[in-house]
């Protein structure tokens, strides 16, 4: 097995930073688009051998240090009644937007078999990777969730997000109560199942106050990871957001904090309790540059973690589509040259 990537997290000495990539099982890659031309996107997170397929990708052609589930943060607000399409162009979609304390309450918390293909999936990843490479599961933080549920989709401003938690507090707070049990009890299903690590995506925190960020995500996030099987399991907590809220995100206590790219990630890791690693932090745009500049940005980051430990090498958000496969590819080699 290699361990970088586990070692890395509970802040043992490694010989290098491992590194993975946020959204490295997805479009940037040719061989992605074979495969989903055929088939749509829910149809491949739901037939376990195509979810293992796409999450083995990287692993073939980037020589990654770790794999992690294909799905989507979505798979939990669907199985819990939103009627969820993947549209090409528009992304995602819940044709049945919440808006009111009754679309909250008709909401299903008990629908974890809806679940099962995702258990499933991991262990057939499992099989795969054959005990070679650890498997990072992970689930949505319920306050990024709760935005698609409510704006029916995507969101520039968080318009209807931010008016429902600021009008209908109490609706809001049902509504992530719920999504912070289902996705609990997810986690553990995955944990169950085989998954090595847990990262939790809140992407959209940076929308928040400091104090609307503790009342609408921290406390939903704090109560998951409090109520998580995670001996052995390290747990990842990412948020776009973190270079302000991370001092927040450690009093969840997660393993890793993951960090976006506003922040200097040793500053960063200064301020967290000591044992606390960071993931991070390339502005992921780096990968559209020159090599050499790809280059530059990498062994300077490594030099500011020169000597720290839990450290782990990735972006400070998801790789984008039309991204270089052979920049991604060239990112991975300079990290797996570099020696301390
Ligand atoms: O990291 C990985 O590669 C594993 C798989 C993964 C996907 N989505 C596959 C996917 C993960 C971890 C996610 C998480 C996810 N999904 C997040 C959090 C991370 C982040 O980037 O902020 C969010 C906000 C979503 C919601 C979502 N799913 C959006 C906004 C979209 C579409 C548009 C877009 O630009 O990303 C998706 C669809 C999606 N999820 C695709 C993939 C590979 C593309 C589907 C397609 O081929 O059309």
């Amino acid at each position: 097995m290699n361990t970088l990537f586990l070692d890395a997290a509970f802040s043992k000495e490694t010989e290098r930073p491992p590194v993975w990539m946020m959204r490295q099982a997805g479009r940037f890659m040719p061989e992605y688009w074979e495969i989903k031309n055929k088939y749509s996107f829910l149809e491949m997170c739901k037939t376990p051998e195509l979810a293992a397929d796409v999450t083995m990708l990287p692993v073939d052609l980037l020589g990654i240090d770790a794999a992690i589930l294909f799905s989507d943060i979505l798979v939990t607000g669907e199985a819990m009644g939103g009627d969820l399409s993947f549209t090409q162009g528009i992304g995602p979609r819940f044709a049945n937007p919440v808006s009111t304390l009754a679309d909250v309450e008709a909401l299903n918390v008990d629908c974890l078999g809806e679940l099962q293909y995702v258990a499933d999936a991991i262990k057939v990843i499992q099989q795969r990777l054959d005990k070679k490479l650890p498997l990072i599961g992970f689930a949505g933080a319920p306050f990024t969730v709760m935005s698609y549920l409510v704006e029916g989709g995507s969101s520039k401003d968080f318009k209807k997000t931010k008016l429902f938690i600021h009008n209908q507090p109490e609706a809001a707070h049902l509504l992530l109560a719920k999504i912070a049990k289902v996705t609990t009890a997810y986690l553990n299903m995955q944990i169950a199942a085989g998954v090595n690590a847990v990262q939790i995506f809140d992407s959209w925190a940076l929308a928040l106050t400091w104090n609307d960020y503790r009342e609408f995500s921290h406390r939903y996030i704090q109560e998951i990871i409090a109520n998580l099987n995670r001996k052995d399991i390290p747990v990842i907590s990412f948020c776009k957001g973190s270079s302000v809220f991370a001092p927040m995100m450690a009093e969840a206590n997660p393993d890793v904090v993951s960090v976006d790219w506003n922040a200097d990630l040793l500053n960063i890791k200064n301020i967290l309790p000591a044992g606390m690693a960071v993931q991070g932090n390339l502005d992921p745009h780096i990968l559209y540059a020159d090599k050499p500049v790809i280059k530059k940005y990498i062994l300077e980051l490594f030099e500011r973690m020169r000597g720290e430990k839990g450290f782990i090498l990735n972006l400070g958000h998801g790789i984008m589509p039309d991204i270089p496969f052979d920049h991604v590819k060239y990112a991975v080699e300079v990290v797996k040259e570099f020696k301390y």
